[in-house]
């Protein structure tokens, strides 16, 4: 667990986001302090991946604010957002097929103070001295996943689950301060759930704060510190795992969905 105590590095606040005339994110706060995992859950529609696109500046806030160690990210582009330390693994699965592990890991340096996937994707081809480094780089991320042996193949290749992994690696070659993980499980069995979780749970041991939305309540319920619950857009719920899974209304809320345990 981490030190409860310590300070926030991403204070939201008030945040709001309305699509046509669905309120998808309506006035929520919530802050995520250094080092810890913190989920993000609530059913499907709550608005969980709304509120990444609101905080990578995917899509502009209607109201609120997002203060990150001294900036307000809501007013950033995308690419700045991403210079500053914070990196995004997404909820479908966005490896480029044609490009090697070790390509796709690479992309995740070139992402650091560039506008985008696709043009970072493109300046792996420029070989340099800068390339090296990266190339090492993304070997380590790599290997830290216990995916080394996969770096020749080409993604086309890899199950879901190697896939999932890999975008973490990806994720993490940018070297992020904070880590927003969209439901990094999907897809995967039990067993790759737990080594996700593991890996999850090494990349806070290293340094990294997370921001986790995930379905599989099971990983949320063992590996967060803090868990803000959503529910039609509005924060229903906020607590330690204990205190969340013994909520009545998180549970109405999930009624027909799945058990919290
Ligand atoms: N770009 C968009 N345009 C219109 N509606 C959207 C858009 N993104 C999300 N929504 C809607 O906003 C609500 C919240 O979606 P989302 O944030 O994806 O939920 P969650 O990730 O919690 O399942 C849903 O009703 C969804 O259909
Ligand atoms: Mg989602």
């Amino acid at each position: 667990m981490s030190a409860p105590r310590a300070r926030a590095l991403l204070q939201v606040s008030e945040l709001s986001k309305t699509f046509g005339g669905l309120e998808a994110v309506s006035d929520v706060s919530f802050e995520v302090r250094e080092g810890q995992i913190k989920a993000l859950i609530g059913p499907n529609g709550a608005g969980k991946t709304t509120i990444f696109n609101l905080l990578t500046s995917v899509l502009p806030a209607d109201a609120g604010s997002a203060q990150y160690d001294g900036h307000e990210l809501l007013r950033l582009p995308t690419y700045r957002v991403a210079a500053l330390g914070i990196g995004r693994t997404f909820q479908t699965s966005l490896l480029f097929d044609q490009m090697t592990v070790l390509e796709n890991v690479m992309v995740g340096h070139h992402l650091h103070g560039h506008t985008n996937m696709i043009t970072a994707a493109l300046r792996i081809f420029g070989a340099s001295a800068e390339e090296r480094e990266y190339r090492e780089l993304a070997m380590d991320a790599l290997g830290n996943a216990g995916l080394a042996d996969l770096a020749g193949r080409p993604a086309s290749e890899l199950p879901i689950g190697q896939r999932r992994l890999v975008e973490v690696a990806r994720a993490l070659a940018s070297e992020p301060r904070l880590l927003l993980m969209d439901e990094p499980a999907a897809g995967l069995n039990m067993r790759e759930t737990e080594r996700m979780g593991e890996i999850i749970q090494q990349t806070r041991e290293g340094g990294v704060t997370v921001l986790l939305v995930e379905h599989d309540m099971s990983l949320v319920m063992s590996i967060s510190d803090e868990i803000l619950v959503l529910d039609g857009g509005r924060r229903l719920a906020e607590g330690p795992p204990e205190q969340i899974r013994n909520d009545e209304r998180v549970l109405a809320a999930y009624l027909g969905e799945e058990a919290l345990d």
